[in-house]
This record gives structure tokens, sequence and C-alpha cells, in this order.
């Protein structure tokens, strides 16, 4: 069967196909088109530009994605958008679009998107939760039988959740962000450090070039809830500490580039500690047999590194799953493959809307 698969919850537009052969997938194309530059002026994601830039970028998109993924498409001049039809023989069996968390007015975009064509093509729709998404994205190539009970840690630009997962679409939280998502604070990091957006790349690249010769700089930052025995966290009080110390400094040491590599290290440091303690334990709690890392921040190689070591450590029966780098991040390669684990969940489009604050159950 043939997926085609949408995703506009945040800032990346992103459309995909999928081939399903024997449970194997096979990605027929998959194109994400990000609006990274356009929302660095302002630090973070501005929604409603956001919305008109999927508004704008979705039938391009999905003219790529169809043209890559060898299916055939016929201009439909009276119809727009989408400026596009499948053939009558189209061979997409399925649609999948991201109906929530996300920004509330992106999300619509590619539901709507999603409805036009489900009408014109006569197609089922999966709807799609984008945290599940990111969980499930660790399953393109791996096997996941017998890997339940596993414990997911979802990283991203919006979210920071432990979650425990008996098997597909089965969920329950275990503990989340009281406040900041992980990334969300790499990103509030950057722009106090005038490093640019998205944050955590760059902090990631600036942290690499720490090295003890910069020990000139004695920097310490809090571990956040580290010590309580709950699985939330807290990033905000991480930002604020940044911004006194970094405040307290003055201009040519905050220009110089041993300092900017100090904080950068110090500040990845202090929220992979809080990460990888909090899911070890809940592993631990949980007797997880797996335990599956994903979202945006996942793409980071130090939490990657470090998470594999503790695992391997201290619950050396569990095994690790950690995302390919570039299905971290936002893209509709996890959506497809979502819809394709949800495919008994299809509905009719009449049945799909969005839902900003939809959470794993
Ligand atoms: O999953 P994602 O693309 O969007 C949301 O669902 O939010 O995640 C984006 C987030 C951003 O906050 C970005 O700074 C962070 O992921 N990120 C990273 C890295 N690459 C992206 N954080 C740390 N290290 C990275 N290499
Ligand atoms: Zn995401």
């Amino acid at each position: 069967m043939k997926i085609l698969a949408i995703e506009t919850s945040c800032d990346d537009t992103g459309i995909a196909v999928l081939e399903i052969k024997n449970g194997k997938f096979k990605i027929l194309s998959d194109f994400v088109s990000s609006q990274v530059k356009l929302h660095r002026k302002y630090g973070g994601v501005y929604p409603f530009l956001a919305k008109r830039e999927h508004q704008k970028n979705l039938p391009t998109v999905f003219k790529k994605a169809l043209r890559e993924a060898g299916t055939k498409v016929k201009e439909d001049k009276s119809s727009f958008p989408p400026s596009l039809l499948l053939r009558k023989n189209s061979v997409i069996d399925l649609l999948a679009v991201t109906v929530g968390p996300g920004l509330e007015p992106c999300l619509w975009q590619g539901v709507n998107f999603t409805i036009d064509l489900a009408k014109k093509l006569k197609l089922p729709i999966v709807p799609v939760n984008h945290v599940e998404a990111h969980i499930v994205a660790n399953f393109i190539k791996e096997n996941y039988k017998n890997i339940f009970p596993a414990v997911c840690l979802v990283v991203s630009g919006g979210h920071t959740q432990l979650i425990l997962m008996k098997g597909i679409g089965k969920y329950k939280i275990l503990g989340e962000t009281r406040d900041d998502a992980a990334g969300e604070c790499f990103d509030k990091v950057a722009r106090i450090l005038g490093l640019g957006y998205p944050g955590g790349p760059i902090i990631a690249v600036k942290a690499a070039q720490f090295s003890i010769s910069n020990l000139q700089f004695s920097i310490k930052l809090p571990r956040p809830m580290i010590q309580q025995k709950n699985y939330d966290f807290s990033f905000s009080g991480l930002k604020t500490a940044v911004l006194y110390e970094f405040k307290n400094r003055s201009l040519k040491i905050r220009k110089s580039k041993e300092y900017i590599s100090t904080i950068c290290h110090e500040v990845q440091q202090a929220v992979i500690d809080v990460l990888i303690k909090k899911t070890i334990k809940a592993a631990k709690d949980c007797k997880a047999r797996s335990v599956i890392l994903g979202g945006g921040v996942a793409a980071n190689q130090e939490l990657r590194k470090q998470l594999k070591e503790k695992v391997e450590k201290e619950i050396p029966h569990s095994k690790l799953y950690l995302p390919d780098l570039k299905f971290c991040t936002d893209n509709a390669v996890m959506v497809a493959i979502c819809g394709y684990f949800n495919k008994s969940k299809k509905k009719n489009w009449r049945k799909i809307k969005a839902d900003a604050n939809l959470r794993c159950s």
C-alpha cells in the first residue's frame, strides 16, 4: 500500500509518500520546506507567519513529492488549492495528516489541505499525533517486536515528555515539562547569546568547541528538578540563569569565543543531565525492555552518546532506539509511518479536525 502524509504542526511543511510491503517501509518521496530563515529574525516561530508560509508552500511541496514518488498528476486549473489532482488510477491508498499537538493555525493548514485531497480522491484519512510520530520514526528500519514496555523520551521545540509505551497506540504520559521544552530552552538561550535560530544545532556546535583550557570561566548552571522523584521537567529557570550569568559579564567577555563555548557546553550538559537522569529512572521503575528517543533535540550528538553510555551501564538489558538524524526534526515520513500503524483508525474527511492540545493516551 502507499500512504501520502502531510506535516504542518510547526514551521516545517512536510509531505512524503511511503510504500509499505510486508510491513517494510520504502520512502518514495520526502520533502520538507523549512521556514527557519523567515523566523530567524524573531528568534522563534511566529505562528501566523508560519501559517501563511504553509499555505504558500503546500501546493509546491505536494507537486514535488508526487513527482518524485512517480505518481501521475494532472493540472486542475479550476481548483486552488490544491492545484493538482491525482489521476483516477491513483496508487495512493491512504492519507495521513498531523492533527496535533502543535500550533493551531499551522495544523489547520495541513488538515484542510488533506481534507481537500480526500474529497477529490475519495480516500480516508488517518489522523496522526505528532508526538507519537516522533516515537515511531524509530521503526522505519528497526524491528519493534518484543520491545515493550518501552520508555520514550520525546524532546523537541514544543514538547518534553517521558512516555510509557505498552505497544503501538498504548501510551501513558509519565511526566513532562512544566514550562519550556528542552528545544525551546536551547532556542531562547541562543537568542540571549546572540547566536541565532534554531538554537539547538548552534549551541551543539559551540559546545563542541569547549576544551579544558577554557576553564578560566567557571560557570555552573542549575540542573532543575534533577533530585525530584517525579518524571517532570522545568527548563525556564535554566534560561533565566543563563540570562543573569551573561548579563553580569563584561562586553569583552561576552564576545569571547572561549566564554561562548563554555556557557554553551554547560547549558547543553545541564539539559542532558536532567533528561538522562529522569529517563533512566523511569526505565528502571517501569522495568522497560527498551528506551526510545525522539524529537528535534534527539539530533543532539552529545545527548545520543551520553544516553547510549548510560543505558549500557545502568540498564544493559534494555535496547536503545535512536532515530536517524534526518527523522529527528519535523518531517512527513514519520507521519506516514504513524499513519500506517494506525490505519485502523482511518476516518472520513468529515470527522478530521485539528487539536492543538492533543495528548498521547
Ligand atoms: O521536532 P522539532 O523539529 O519541532 C517540534 O516539534 O518542536 O524540534 C525542533 C527543536 C528546536 O528547538 C531545535 O533547537 C532543536 O529541536 N534541535 C536541536 C538540535 N537540532 C534541532 N537541539 C539540540 N541539538 C540539536 N542538534
Ligand atoms: Zn516535532
